[in-house]
């Protein structure tokens, strides 16, 4: 069987208009993923990377092109209707966290069901197994501040799987966290994706991106580059030893 994209983008630009100058970050990206994919997207700092993710996160629409996302054209919706889709269908972990301070860590992961209709009271279940996936069971009445950084990236990983989301979208997740405890968080994305999420990762790390199945290299505003990655790699030194493919970018 094909696998059938999840995304599929026609010549995507984003320009950011200040005014006096116009900001040209997505130059007419077209590219296919595949539903269950990982994928890492590298580059220097102001190629696009986070435009890409926004826009592919319906955070942000494009300026012109398409963004079929599952099939459906997201690139025309208004604000009510991109909400509507990033609640139904995608999950995303920030580098900052983004938790909200005044919530525990129980009230944190309900918040995608909370904006769903949900309450608490109905879910609670489903929100106490996220946090023992993610191994904070004995945690969910602490508020962020009383938690670690990592505890807290787990957190928001449990809070971006509540509405059992199709994709995750994550911006430098790792970035601020020391190695050990970025390797754990990097290890539960991989068992996410391991069940069929898909998974869409911004990251400046070469070790991050070992572990995608794609890498695709943006240069001022496009994607330039890509390699592909037979299987899910582990160690740094395989990369060494060949086991990954140059394609030029499509
Ligand atoms: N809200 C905005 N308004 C105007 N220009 C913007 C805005 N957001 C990004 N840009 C510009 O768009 C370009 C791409 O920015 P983007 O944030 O996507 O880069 P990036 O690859 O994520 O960089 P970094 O690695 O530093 O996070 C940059 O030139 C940036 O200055
Ligand atoms: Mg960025």
């Amino acid at each position: 069987m094909t696998p059938s994209p999840i995304i599929q983008l026609e010549q995507l630009e984003k320009t950011y208009d200040l005014g006096a100058v116009q900001v040209h970050a997505l130059r007419g990206v077209s590219l296919d993923i595949e539903a269950g994919s990982y994928v890492a997207i590298m580059g220097p700092s102001g190629s696009g990377k986070s435009t890409m993710l926004n826009v592919l996160g319906c955070l942000d629409r494009p300026t012109s092109g398409r963004y079929y996302l599952g099939g459906e054209d997201v690139s025309q919706m208004d604000d009510d209707q991109l909400s509507a889709v990033r609640g139904k269908r995608l999950g995303f972990i920030f580098q900052s966290y983004n938790l909200i301070e005044q919530l525990t860590v129980i009230e944190n992961i309900h918040v995608p069901l909370f904006y769903q209709g949900r309450d608490l009271g109905e879910c609670y279940d489903d929100c106490l197994k996220l946090a023992e996936m993610v191994g904070l069971g004995n945690r969910i009445h602490h508020r962020p501040k009383e938690l670690s950084g990592g505890q807290q990236q787990r957190v928001a990983i449990a809070r971006s799987l509540a509405n059992d989301p199709l994709m995750i979208l994550a911006d430098e997740p790792t970035g601020n966290l020391d190695s050990t405890t970025g390797t754990e968080i990097l290890g539960l994305l991989d068992d996410l994706n391991r069940h069929g999420t898909t998974i869409i990762l911004v990251t400046h790390g070469e070790e991050v991106a070992a572990r995608a199945h794609r890498v695709l290299h943006m240069k001022d505003g496009l994607i330039d580059r890509e390699i592909q990655q037979r299987t899910l790699l582990r160690v740094a030194a395989e990369l060494e030893g060949g086991s990954r493919e140059e394609a030029p970018a499509s």
